[in-house]
């Protein structure tokens, strides 16, 4: 490795001796070449700038008849032949596509996940890519965000693991590796923290706050050595993040020890003007004097850097840095000796929604799918009763692939009813539309392209026909939720509730007194409160990707038993937002014995706690978690404490279950959380079957980051929790001790 390491270096100083200044700040620059995913600028006169070395890498580019003439272009028309990268917005698959990220992370099953990013890798190398913009670890406590949807929820330990499996599966063990990619791990920093869950809005927060909550997820990506990281469209500390030198020099690069690339995202140093930090030339001068190497799409460095040199304003060494790292990352990537690594039409042909792929889809959408409510076992069904189903969401493909599915193919989905036809082959289900996804003119127009039909039926006509149907049927199964437009950038919405009309089709469904599966699919918890009340059983099982039918099939009927877990809460109502199971006491806590006590941190109109908490998920099989067994009472450091518990499947079908162990720090130097995830594991058992379970922990385990921002842990009382989601919890108590 570290011989590897004198090789690059000498091999990229050598390069970089040949390079004018205009060919180093050339490397700086990504180019868009396609279509424009999220804004609206498109790189001008892009094969003018390959061909003359202004381009370091190009992205929206993606297949062999693409990639190959452009990267062709770089390496025998420029002038010293260097290489492309080839970015894209992989980000829950390439063309197979896999649950949302969210979904993905309600599995809890992160070696599912690194597969995931592992299949992803091999199909999108094929098509010529070689760095994806994926994990999105943005930790989000407010559903209102859209891109709640893209990211693995509210919790940091959590979504620490999930960054690690990701960036492992995409980079594999050696980035030369044709079916591996460079990851890019995004938004750096806190870009979950909008305020008001409203998109690119300001961000304001504690440095306690950042580094406890916030921020580890990002440092585990660079722990696992990912290759890339973008910098996000909002402020931290006041200073956007793509000219902010404390978090992309001194945290990023000088405490946790990152020596890839950073690249902005889209036009993140455009926007600087509008966040009023300075003009063009200004605004260029202070993202990369931050640490920001690459420009996508903008152009800021292309036109303003030289000036900006030559003027004195940024020294020859900013410039040469930057350039450094990304020659780094194609020279780690293995294009300097094969510029097409693992382009290939074959590739394409056999290894692209290959049956391997397939089935890991079909895998993940049932894993990822959460039961929310089964009452009296109404889950699963079995195909001799007569169902019907209703709901919009039950015929459509459009929707399943959900929000950045940049090269998935909704027309290669599976239905819900496509994959009831192929699971009972010549079986009459009955079917009703029962209602439009969307009935909101304003919303339907805002959302444009086709996610919604509108069917030629009068709204009064669907909803009769569906209470029509309902009533020759002996269970109903109804799909509803938002459509993918709702869910990923941009798209925050001020109310998380199912739309009047579904409500309205669910009413007149509940009136005709059969029982009644929900079906959802969405990109962010909803408020249900409704629903857990009226409904008979609720499955949550968000967009699924390719194969989310074939998945809710395998789950409704029971060929596969659900284990999904939440990744974020779900509020009752929408103004307990941001809430999360991480929050700390304060001095008036609410106290659920004395509900009536006044001055309490509470509302007067709804409870505090959330309608489903973070954890939580229930089986069609049930599991027994033993009283916690503790190693010692004490836990001096260096030393390891093992908490025991046993899990046993009481129930007649295997089934997996994901024990959670959560600690409180009772009396800290800063005031502590309530709970911290610190551990859990998911296993599957047999009828009858037990596992013992234990979990380690060290006093390392027990750090956070104290008033001196010193990462510490302190002596004390701790309590530790086991159970099976972050409320229903079995408690212990140890001391750590010096
Ligand atoms: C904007 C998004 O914020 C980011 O997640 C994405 O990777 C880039 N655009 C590139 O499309």
């Amino acid at each position: 490795m570290a011989l590897r390491n004198v090789e690059r270096e000498r091999f990229v100083a050598d390069l970089m001796r040949r390079m004018t200044l205009a060919e180093r700040i050339g490397q700086l620059n990504l180019l868009s070449v396609g279509s424009a995913v999220t804004g609206p600028i498109m790189s001008v006169g892009a094969e003018d700038k390959i061909r003359s070395g202004q381009a370091g890498g190009v992205f929206n580019s993606i297949g062999p008849q693409v990639v190959r003439p452009l990267q062709t272009m770089a390496v025998t028309e420029t002038r010293l032949g260097i290489p492309l990268l080839f970015g894209y917005d992989v980000i829950h698959g390439h063309q197979t596509i896999f649950p949302l990220p969210l979904g993905l992370s309600a599995t809890w099953d992160l070696e599912l996940i690194e597969r995931t990013a592992r299949a992803a890798a091999a199909e999108a190398t094929a098509d010529g890519v070689n760095w994806v913009y994926s994990p999105m670890v943005d930790i989000c406590r407010d559903p209102r965000w859209g891109r709640v949807a893209e990211g693995a929820g509210e919790d940091p330990f959590l979504g620490s693991l999930i960054a690690r499996a990701m960036v492992r599966g995409y980079q594999g063990s050696s980035l030369r590796d044709p079916r591996a990619v460079a990851a890019c791990v995004k938004h750096f920093a806190l870009y979950g923290a909008a305020e008001a869950g409203r998109d690119y809005n300001t961000v304001d927060m504690s440095r306690l706050r950042m580094l406890n909550d916030y921020l580890p997820p990002y440092e585990a990506a660079v722990k696992e050595g990912v290759a890339s990281v973008m910098s996000s469209f909002n402020e931290v500390d006041g200073l956007p993040a793509t000219g902010n030198k404390w978090l992309l020099t001194t945290l990023l690069r000088k405490l946790w020890g990152f020596t890839g690339f950073v690249v902005t995202d889209y036009t993140a140093i455009n926007e600087m003007i509008e966040h009023g930090v300075g003009d063009e030339a200004r605004v260029g001068e202070l993202a990369l004097a931050a640490g920001t190497d690459m420009d996508m799409v903008g152009e800021v460095f292309l036109k303003h850097v030289a000036d900006l040199v030559a003027s004195g304003r940024l020294d020859v060494a900013q410039v040469d840095a930057a350039c450094r790292v990304i020659l780094e990352a194609k020279y780690d990537l293995g294009l300097f000796d094969d510029p097409f690594r693992g382009l290939s039409d074959d590739r394409v042909k056999n290894e692209i929604m290959s049956p391997e792929k397939l089935s890991l889809a079909r895998k993940a959408a049932t894993e990822s799918i959460v039961l929310l409510k089964n009452a009296n076992r109404l889950l699963p069904l079995t195909a001799n009763k007569r169902i019907a189903f209703i709901g919009p969401l039950t015929q459509d493909n459009r929707n399943l692939i959900g929000c950045w599915s940049a090269a998935g193919d909704w027309r290669k989905t599976t239905s819900i009813w496509q994959a009831l036809a192929q699971r009972f082959p010549g079986h009459d289900f009955l079917y009703a539309k029962g209602c439009n996804l969307i009935e909101d003119q304003e919303l339907l127009r805002k959302l444009g392209d086709g996610q919604v039909t509108i069917d030629e039926k009068s709204p009064a006509q669907l909803l009769e026909e569906a209470v029509q149907v309902a009533s020759q049927a002996d269970v109903l199964v109804v799909s509803l939720g938002e459509c993918l437009g709702l869910t990923g950038e941009a798209s925050c919405r001020s109310s998380i509730g199912l739309f009047d009309n579904q409500v309205a089709l669910l009413k007149a469904l509940k009136a005709t007194g059969k029982p009644i599966v929900l079906v959802l699919m969405n990109g962010r918890p909803l408020t249900l409160s409704w629903e857990d009340e009226h409904m008979d059983a609720i499955l949550e099982t968000w967009f699924g990707g390719t194969m989310a039918g074939a998945g809710i099939v395998d789950i409704l009927f029971g060929d596969a038993n659900p284990s999904g877990k939440l990744s974020m809460t779900f509020p009752r109502k929408l103004g307990q937002v941001p809430i999360f199971h991480n929050a700390k006491n304060t001095g008036r806590p609410f106290d659920p014995e004395q509900p009536d006590l006044e001055y309490r941190s509470r509302y007067l109109d709804v409870p505090n706690s959330p309608l489903y908490p973070f954890g939580f998920g229930l089986s069609y099989t049930s599991f027994e978690i033993s009283a916690i067994t503790l190693s010692s009472s004490t836990l001096y450091r260096g030393e390891t404490l093992t908490a025991t518990v046993e899990v046993t499947n009481l129930g007649d079908r295997r089934g997996a279950e994901v024990v959670q162990l959560y600690t409180r720090d009772m009396v800290g130097s800063v005031t502590r959380p309530v709970q911290e995830l610190k551990g859990f594991r998911r296993i599957e058992l047999d009828p009858g079957e037990t596992a013992t379970i234990e979990f380690d922990l060290t006093a390392d385990d027990l750090r956070f980051f104290n008033g001196d921002l010193d990462f510490v842990s302190e002596p004390g009382v701790f309590r530790l929790s086991i159970g099976a989601n972050s409320r229903d919890l079995q408690t212990v108590e140890f001391e750590l001790l010096d």
